[in-house]
């Protein structure tokens, strides 16, 4: 079993069990992690779920796919290693993954 650390504009961390399978908001939102949103519930039609990785962490997320890619040009914050969480699924290579939450989600 592997963690993940979520940690808002504000500085707060919040380090998380990854449960192999659930998307990254699924995972965020289990865990009351606050600001994600996901008002569309993980359909990829929000934009509320963004996160933003590390560069050494962009391979593991896999590639964004273009319904997502166009949300994130729309998207409050972005940034070019900016996701949706909703379109990210855990895997316990995961394990010790940072994301940053964009300060209009605070
Ligand atoms: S939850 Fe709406 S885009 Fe991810």
């Amino acid at each position: 079993m592997g963690r993940i650390t979520f940690i808002q504009h504000d500085g707060t961390r919040h380090t998380v069990d990854i449960e192999e399978g659930k998307s990254l908001m699924q995972t965020a939102m289990d865990n009351l992690v606050p600001g994600i949103d996901a008002d569309c519930g993980g359909s990829c039609a929000c934009g509320t779920c963004h996160v933003v990785l590390s560069e050494e962490w962009m391979a593991a997320a896999g590639v964004a796919k273009d319904d997502e890619a166009n949300l994130l040009e729309l998207t409050p914050d972005r940034s070019r290693t900016s996701r949706l969480s909703c379109q990210i699924t855990t895997t316990e290579e995961m394990d010790g993954m940072v994301v940053r939450l964009p300060e209009f989600q605070m």
